[in-house]
């Protein structure tokens, strides 16, 4: 369950994080941080390059600084811009992978929460590892 006092961990450790967010091109930082079931926070923010296509978004590098860490079970995760926009369908996809149950907190750069939605919610008829044939 997610109390009022984990959204606001969630939430300002994101804020914190965003302003390590390498965005020369877009100008729009984002931060992210995960929550994972053993209780850890990774954080994450948005990586741009003078290659466009190989940025990486916020949530994803959350996602796999705590996936090289041995952590697969995720109970949350708070996504900080500064007008509180969704995470894009690549992040979507990649949280997907560990849960739809992953609840998430999309928030403004004030803290303010702007919806808070599970991520089977953000992504309808998710493709995952349930729809690969067992080997
Ligand atoms: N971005 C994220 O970090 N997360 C999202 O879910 C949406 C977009 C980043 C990618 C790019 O660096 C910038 O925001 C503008 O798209």
């Amino acid at each position: 369950m997610i109390t009022d006092e984990i959204r606001q961990r969630l939430v300002e450790t994101a804020i914190q994080a965003r302003q390590w967010a390498y965005a020369p091109y877009s100008h729009y930082q984002v931060g992210a941080a995960l929550l994972t079931a053993s209780g850890r926070i990774y954080d994450g923010v948005n990586i741009e390059n003078a290659a466009y296509p190989t940025g990486i978004c916020a949530e994803r590098v959350a996602v796999f600084k705590a996936v090289s860490e041995g952590e697969r079970h995720f109970e949350a995760i708070a996504v900080v811009t500064e007008n509180g926009g969704t995470p894009c369908g690549a992040c979507r996809q990649v949280l997907a992978e560990f849960g739809l149950e992953t609840v998430v907190l999309i928030a403004d750069h004030q803290g303010h929460i702007n919806q808070e939605v599970t991520l089977g919610a953000l992504l309808p008829g998710a493709f995952g590892p349930k729809d690969l044939p067992e080997r």
